[in-house]
């Protein structure tokens, strides 16, 4: 069984994109082993403070070396990723062994994105990820792509509804995402 591991791209409590990926995760469930990255409490990279490897920055690239895949679930501020999400995938871009062995634990991983947002449905967000994930050397899916366009009452009530459609994005994308995780193993 592969492991998966989200990662949630907003850090708040009553997050949307969280109550996203708990649906991904409970459709995953019985068919891979899946757990949520934690990396809030990774510094900012600071090419000062690279080497020795700063320690939530080693637990997190351990993580990911060994999962067979991630899914970002994420938000889209101002048209994009949110920054702490460029601060991740910026540690997981770099030479992670202290020996300075080509070490990248990203390179050649498998990832897919999602996201909730408002008009946009996410996919101004989604399609700067996607760039970015492919300029570090993951290996992308892109589509298909659960992205949610939030009635306007959901940014009050920060509650979401799996309507019908959305539940059946969501089938859609962990039926294809786990027949590309088989094909690039
Ligand atoms: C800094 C910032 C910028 C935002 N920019 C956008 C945006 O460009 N498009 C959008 O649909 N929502 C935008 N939002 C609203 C968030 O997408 C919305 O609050 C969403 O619920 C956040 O996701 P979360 O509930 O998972 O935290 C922005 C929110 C913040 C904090």
């Amino acid at each position: 069984m592969h492991k998966i591991l989200l990662v949630i791209g907003s850090l708040r409590d009553d997050s949307i994109n969280l109550q996203l990926a708990d649906a991904i995760m409970t459709k995953l469930a019985g068919r891979a082993e899946v757990a949520e990255l934690e990396y809030d409490d990774i510094p900012w990279v600071n090419q000062d403070i690279e080497f020795p490897t700063p320690q939530g920055v080693a637990r997190v690239r351990y993580e990911v070396s060994h999962a067979d895949a991630i899914w970002f679930v994420c938000p889209e501020y101002n048209g994009s990723y949110p920054g702490h999400v460029k601060n991740l995938i910026d540690w997981l871009s770099r030479n992670s062994d202290d020996e300075h062995n080509n070490v990248v634990v990203i390179d050649d991983m498998p990832v897919t994105v999602s996201g909730a947002a408002g008009r946009s449905g996410s996919r101004k967000m989604q399609a700067k990820l996607i760039e970015l994930l492919d300029f570090v050397g993951a290996k992308v899916m892109a589509e298909p792509a659960v992205g949610i366009e939030l009635p306007a009452q959901a940014f009050s009530t920060s509650e979401l509804e799996i309507t019908p459609e959305i539940d059946a994005a969501i089938s859609e994308q962990v039926d294809e995402f786990l027949a590309f995780v088989d094909e690039q193993a």
